[in-house]
């Protein structure tokens, strides 16, 4: 175990090493967006380097695109995959049903496609995301930029009628200035605190004109990896009904460990 990483970096870092099992020859792999994710990217390039690893990337942001392409991942688009074998990304939260809130990268909307174009979706996390009932992390959704704040107020309205306890919107900055996806979009971040019916929250802000997409990923997860400081990691599959434990060993090397910049 590397002596000089958080035991939150250490957990994810478990995390990311142990979905990289999920990823053969051949593959076409979604490669998600965050800092988990980008342990994952790590992992997998020392894969390539040092085993041959034959595999296609899909990234979902910029910055994965440039990570992957710096560790020696072969990447494409999705139009040139079309269909992928599996996804492995991050998540903000993730309940019981494997039901998660993303985008607090800013990546929902490229995760959300990649993800559901996946023969599996596989998340990886440390245990502080891991929540009975989702909502304490703030949902973004992606809104377009013309005439956003009319839809800000459209979403307000919709959250009046809504199962959730807070219903505060806010448009995320970058500075002072909004924050635009790789989309050329704006996120909106609702404070929801709890939410009592993600699905049909889900299905109905994206009724919203100006909603493109938002960050609930309703029944697209399959297998979620859930590390610890300690180097152990826990694999709960939803499809399967299992959870798994094991432990996590590893040698500290150069190429994995160097400067990450996400
Ligand atoms: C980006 C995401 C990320 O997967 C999510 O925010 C988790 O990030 P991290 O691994 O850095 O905690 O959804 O849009």
């Amino acid at each position: 175990m590397p002596t000089d990483l958080s035991p939150i970096d250490k957990a994810k870092f478990v995390a990311a090493k142990q979905a990289i099992g999920y990823v053969e020859d051949g593959m076409k792999v979604g490669l998600g967006s965050g800092s988990t994710a980008a342990w994952m990217i790590r992992c997998l390039g020392e894969r390539v380097a040092e085993e041959g690893l034959k595999i296609k990337g899909i990234p979902t942001s910029t910055r994965t695109a440039a990570l992957a392409r710096e560790v020696g991942i072969d990447v494409i688009s999705l139009d040139e995959a079309r269909w992928l074998d599996v996804a492995i990304d991050g998540a903000d939260e993730y309940d019981g049903n494997l039901n998660l809130i993303k985008g607090g990268g800013g990546s929902l909307l490229q995760e959300k496609i990649v993800a559901t174009a996946s023969d599996q979706m596989i998340v990886i996390a440390d245990a502080s995301k891991s929540v009975e009932t989702l909502g304490n992390f703030p949902l973004p959704i992606e809104v377009v930029p013309f005439g956003w704040q009319t839809t800000k107020t459209l979403v307000e309205e919709t959250l009046i009628g809504m199962d959730v306890l807070g219903r505060k919107v806010s448009l995320r900055m970058n500075g002072d200035a909004p924050f635009y996806t790789d989309e050329g979009n704006h996120i909106l971040d609702l404070h929801l605190n709890r939410i009592g019916a993600a699905r049909q929250l889900s299905l109905v802000i994206n009724q919203i004109p100006g909603v493109v997409e938002n960050g609930l990923f309703i029944d697209i997860c399959d297998v979620v990896v859930i590390g610890y400081g300690d180097g152990r990691v826990e694999v709960r599959d939803i499809n399967q009904g299992s959870i798994e434990e094991s432990k996590v060993d590893f040698v500290e090397t150069d190429n994995l460990f160097a400067d990450l910049n996400d």
